[in-house]
């Protein structure tokens, strides 16, 4: 759905922008344009602003690892004198 018909913005690029890392509407207004020109659709922009950042931080919420990360293990054989994880691994 065309949020802003002015500058040819979406619902679909605002929920983009968001899953990006935008987190103002101002940071979606700067890549995209929306309600800067006429701003009749600023309304609509802004909930739909909202509206992605309620989804992606509900999805993000709802993560659960499924494989936790391997622990990291440093074995002494490849921590040579020099290596800055020499000490590490012989503390
Ligand atoms: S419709 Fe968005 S600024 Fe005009």
């Amino acid at each position: 759905m065309i949020v802003c018909v002015c500058n040819r913005v979406s619902d679909r690029d605002i929920h983009r922008l968001v899953a990006e890392g935008a987190s103002t509407f101002e940071e979606v207004q700067m890549a995209t344009g929306a309600a800067t020109c006429c701003g009749c659709c600023e309304t609509c922009a802004r909930e739909t602003f909202e509206d992605a950042q309620h989804q992606h931080h509900r999805v993000h919420a709802n993560w659960i690892p499924i494989h936790p990360a391997p622990a990291v293990t440093v074995h002494a054989a490849v921590a040579r004198e020099g290596d800055p994880r020499h000490d590490f691994v012989m503390a």
